[in-house]
């Protein structure tokens, strides 16, 4: 991808080459990031094995997973998929994708972007995303995914989000990221500051590609109480990770000086309090 392309604007507005920040953080985005709960899991694989509702001949894959990333969530779905289920996990990362290949899950893989799906028309029976569709609310992503999606086939989001407004002091950080957003470009300030980052899938329920069918608050995993965590998370957040390199220590000792000395925050227990989500939209 090159660096000519043009900032998009609508939800999650990042340049086309944003998704590749994650490469930066690799490593740390697979040992920070939090993992799926039994029971999101669970939900996903009740909607993917429930009776299909057409035996098109069209069909070539009855899970494709778009921004697979490192493969969190498909190293838990993809064991318990029944024989005979294809399964394309795909990420517009290769580096993130070898992450995920490395796991030898049964899976094929694929680099795929999301706006630009290799696969014929009506080939697909599910969509699979895991915590990455607030990267694709926008029509030519939301276009793509409805032309591989058989008619009443699936787009099936798991995910989860911090929730940044429900104690005083993660309103501090989130005054922050809208700070780190001004930095970064003020077309990005309007998601991150939103009270509920959910706000963001916004333009799925306006779209005319597919209809709302499940929208479930659930229990997120969570990550590991204390300071070093709550860093080490907020440093796999691509908002930070878009910061200039001599920007980010300074956002960080800030960080650290909300954590240490916000009245009633104790470092060694803190912890990013993070909501799950659950959503099912049909293809029209
Ligand atoms: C927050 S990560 C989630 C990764 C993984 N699904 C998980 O559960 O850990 C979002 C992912 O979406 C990917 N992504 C962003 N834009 C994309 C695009 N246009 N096409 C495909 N993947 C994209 C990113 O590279 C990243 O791996």
């Amino acid at each position: 991808m090159s660096d000519q392309q043009e900032k998009t604007p609508g939800c999650h507005n990042l340049t086309k080459d944003g998704p590749m920040v994650f490469v930066k953080h690799l490593t740390e985005y697979e040992k920070y990031r939090p993992s799926y709960t039994e029971k999101g899991v669970e939900m996903v694989l009740e909607e993917i094995m429930l009776p299909k509702e057409t035996s098109s001949s069209s069909l070539k894959y009855e899970i494709l997973e778009l921004g697979a990333g490192s493969g969190k969530l498909t190293e838990l779905v993809a064991p318990k998929i029944p024989p005979g289920y294809r399964y394309l996990a795909t990420e517009i990362s290769r580096d993130f994708l070898e992450i995920l290949k490395s796991k030898s899950l049964p899976v094929e893989t694929a680099t795929v972007n999301a706006s630009n799906i290799p696969l014929p028309d009506n080939s697909v029976q599910n969509i699979l995303c895991g915590t990455c569709l607030h990267w694709f609310c926008k029509d030519e992503y939301l276009k793509e995914m409805h032309r591989v999606l058989i008619p009443g086939g699936k787009l099936i989001s798991l995910a989860y989000h911090e929730d940044f407004d429900v104690e005083p002091w993660t309103m501090e950080i989130l005054k922050q990221f809208s700070e780190a957003c001004e930095v970064v470009g003020p077309s990005r300030l309007a998601d991150v500051t939103s009270p509920n980052n959910w706000e963001q899938l916004k333009p799925m329920d306006a779209c005319s590609y597919s209809t709302a069918a499940k929208r479930e608050r659930i229990p997120a995993q969570g990550i590991p109480s204390g300071i070093d965590s709550v860093l080490n998370y907020l440093n796999t957040l691509s908002i930070y990770a878009y910061l200039p390199d001599d920007k980010r220590e300074a956002f960080f000792d800030r960080l650290k000086q909300i954590i240490t000395s916000y009245p009633g925050v104790d470092p060694e227990h803190v912890t990013v309090p993070l909501g799950g989500l659950f959503d099912v939209f049909t293809a029209n």
